[in-house]
């Protein structure tokens, strides 16, 4: 738990962000980031698709503070949807709404949204609204409620250590959604913090969303969790088409291409860009063992 707030801390720091940003993808980050342009990006996209999965592209961005840089983050998201239309591939995008301007203006973030969405739209390509921390959380799902009056190409993430990720839940049945854990740190007054708790209420939000939902993509490596909706499905004759299994880029590779191969939907959520710090640093929070990683590159140069 200590080892979590730390690594949380460093990827709260600013100061740490813009410098990591100079200096390309480094401390081991190469292995979970797919790379720093459109160009690399699509190169490791087509290495997925040749395995038979499918992938959500995420443009890595932190700390948006003024209209120009969440501007220069839609222009990039509307290059990567344009680069995805013209290499027709197999992928769609996620977003956080705080790297669009969420932050600034909400007026101002929801213009941009709306741009990425009628753009996606044109090329029917699927949009993911990731979900960031609590104070973030209802202007996010009301953002995407609004849009989708207008769009169908729209969904969203629901983090099982809310208290309140039932009722989102049952509010969004009719969305394709995400189902995760969640990964920012958030009060008891608002989120279980003991993890058989969150890893309870995940199966359950899971198990209701597979019968009742639209289609649901189950973000997770666990591998008990994968194990437990294996079976669920197979006893409730649930369709592959109406869900996916998804992780991120660069872990737990082999068990990516295996559930792909035994035949079921996979999807690989695939962050690129050059504000990898605080994504990074998440992940050493999720899993200190990720560690390796920056001890392997800093042994292997
Ligand atoms: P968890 O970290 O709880 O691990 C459970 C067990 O699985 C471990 O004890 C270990 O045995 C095994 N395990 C886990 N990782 C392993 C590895 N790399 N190698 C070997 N064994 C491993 N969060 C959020 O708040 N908003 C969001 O929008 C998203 N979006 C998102 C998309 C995708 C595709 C994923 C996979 C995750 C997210 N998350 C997220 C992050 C999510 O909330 C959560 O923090 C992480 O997925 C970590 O939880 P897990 O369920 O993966 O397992």
């Amino acid at each position: 738990m200590l080892l979590r707030d730390f690594f949380i801390q460093l990827s709260e720091n600013q100061l740490l962000n813009s410098a990591a940003k100079k200096y390309g993808l480094k401390l081991g980050a190469q292995s979970v980031v797919a790379g720093t342009n459109i160009e690399e990006t699509i190169a490791s996209i087509k290495d997925l698709n040749a395995h038979n999965i499918s992938c959500t592209v995420d443009n890595l961005g932190e700390f948006v503070a003024n209209e120009e840089e969440a501007t220069k983050a839609k222009e990039q998201i509307l290059a990567v949807i344009e680069a995805i239309h013209e290499n027709g591939v197999d992928a769609h995008i996620s977003l956080k709404p705080s790297q669009l301007g969420l932050d600034i203006d909400v007026d101002f973030c929801y213009d941009n949204l709306y741009e990425i969405v009628e753009k996606a739209a044109a090329y029917d390509i699927f949009v993911n609204f990731d979900m960031e921390n609590y104070g973030r959380l209802q202007t996010s799902f009301d953002m995407v409620e609004e849009l989708s009056k207008t769009f169908n190409n729209v969904g969203t993430v629901i983090q099982s250590y809310f208290y309140r990720a039932k009722d989102d839940i049952e509010k969004f049945k009719n969305y394709r959604l995400r189902i995760v854990k969640g990964a920012y740190k958030e009060p008891a007054d608002v989120a279980f913090q003991d993890k058989l708790d969150i890893d309870l209420n995940f199966i359950e939000l899971i198990e209701y969303h597979l019968l009742h939902g639209k289609f649901t993509s189950i973000a997770t490596h666990d591998h008990n969790v994968i194990a437990h909706v294996k079976r669920f499905v197979a006893d409730n004759n649930i369709p592959l088409e109406k869900f996916e299994f998804q992780m991120l880029y660069g872990f737990r590779t082999d068990m990516q291409k295996e559930l792909a191969k035994e035949g079921y939907n996979f999807c690989v959520y695939v962050p690129f860009g050059e504000d990898w710090y605080g994504y990074f640093m998440r992940r050493l929070a999720e899993r200190p063992q990720n560690l390796n990683l920056v001890t392997k590159q800093v042994f292997t140069k």
